[in-house]
């Protein structure tokens, strides 16, 4: 099989290019992928001289990009992985989310139709179902709150609208927090064991003891999606999720205690403007197509903590932008 998988040098794309490429001798991979602060070519290192895996460097956004090389790759499917991911970054700066998430969405189902490509899988999330206090199928209303989750329900939409309108044959998926080896860092996991690891304090948001977040680890994410591209409907929506929920408290402790550190390295920030307290998938429908995590969250964080141990040199040239500093000297100013 030929895939196209976008955004395949960010966190999860580079971790389901290489699970595809192992569990498949016999299937091939383009990444399409524009390179943003996000993307990384040192995530591919290992396979990058794979014959089965190809780069091009491109803008999801840029239509004429995007046409050209689906009209000379041909893929079977494409798997839309690219997005502009961070929501703190969203609230200070929101077009490049738009033009991202929903541009470059609509980009690639025009490519799908124009080049009847079989199958496309849009990569989402449960942000677009805003902060719930209830657990959210795959029919509850959207309802985002940061200009991220907005984007990418614009997106989400188009790919409804492809369906009903032309058929277009298109899957969606929403997922809850992902992490594990290769995650950027400036989501909490990965920010948090790499501040701990440089000796910084870990800067929490002023309503951490209520936040709620459902984690699941990279590897059964990535199972998900290979299930999906097997046995998924085309028309079909799929929320996918761990059941593993937990206060951004629990975690920051488990991380603190794991690597040795008291809880005066919690400092407590200003809150996130337009916060959503918790987010939690109803994942029964994936479930009944024979799909289940296999990691349990403790074990899941042990492994991620001893990657980044062991991965200094991966991360370190990663933090020297302080970023996090910089919004929240602009969440105190508003
Ligand atoms: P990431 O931020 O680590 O990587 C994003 C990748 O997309 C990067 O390689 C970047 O270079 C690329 N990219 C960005 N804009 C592009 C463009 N215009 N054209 C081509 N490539 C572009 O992302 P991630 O955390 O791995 O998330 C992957 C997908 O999963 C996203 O669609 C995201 O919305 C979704 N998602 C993420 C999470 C999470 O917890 N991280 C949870 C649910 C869903
Ligand atoms: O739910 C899926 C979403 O998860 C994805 O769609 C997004 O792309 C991804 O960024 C992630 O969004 P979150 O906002 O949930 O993740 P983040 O790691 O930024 O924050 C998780 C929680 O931790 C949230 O309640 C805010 C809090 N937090 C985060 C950071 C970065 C802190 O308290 N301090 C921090 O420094």
């Amino acid at each position: 099989m030929k895939l196209f998988i976008t955004g395949g040098a960010g966190f999860m794309g580079s971790n389901f290019i290489r699970f595809m490429l192992e569990k498949y001798p016999q299937y091939e991979i383009l990444n399409f992928d524009k390179l943003t602060y996000a993307g990384n070519l040192e995530n591919l290192r290992d396979i990058e001289d794979n014959p089965r895996y190809h780069f091009i460097q491109g803008d999801i956004a840029d239509e004429n990009a995007v046409n050209t090389a689906v009209a000379q790759y041909k893929p079977e499917v494409i798997i839309n992985y690219a997005a502009e991911t961070h929501v703190d970054r969203s609230i200070m700066a929101p077009k490049d989310f738009l033009i991202t998430d929903v541009i470059g969405t609509y980009a690639l189902l025009e490519a799908v139709r124009a080049h009847q490509v079989p199958k496309f899988i849009q990569i989402s999330t449960d942000e677009v179902y805003g902060g719930n206090q209830h657990k959210s199928t795959e029919e509850t209303r959207f309802d985002p709150s940061s200009p991220y989750s907005a984007s990418k329900a614009g997106g989400d939409l188009m790919v409804q609208a492809y369906w009903k309108t032309y058929r277009t044959p298109v899957m969606r998926t929403h997922s809850c927090n992902f992490f594990g080896p290769f995650q950027y860092p400036e989501k909490i996991i990965p920010l948090f064991v790499t501040n701990l690891l440089e000796g910084k304090k870990v800067p929490l948001y002023k309503g951490g003891e209520h936040n709620v977040r459902e984690f699941i680890y990279t590897e059964d994410h990535c199972r998900a999606i290979d299930h999906l591209l097997h046995y998924g409907e085309l028309g079909e929506v799929y929320n996918i999720s761990s059941g593993d929920e937990i206060k951004n408290i629990e975690v920051t402790k488990k991380i603190l205690h794991t690597l040795n550190a008291s809880e005066e390295m919690i400092e407590w920030v200003a809150d996130r403007p337009g916060h959503d307290q918790r987010y939690s998938l109803d994942s029964s429908k994936i479930r009944e197509l024979g799909w289940e995590p296999q990691w349990s969250f403790d074990e899941a964080l042990l492994e991620t903590i001893r990657w980044y141990q062991a991965h200094e040199d991966w991360w370190r040239p990663l933090k020297n932008g302080q970023f996090l500093e910089y919004y929240q000297k602009q969440y105190k100013k508003e």
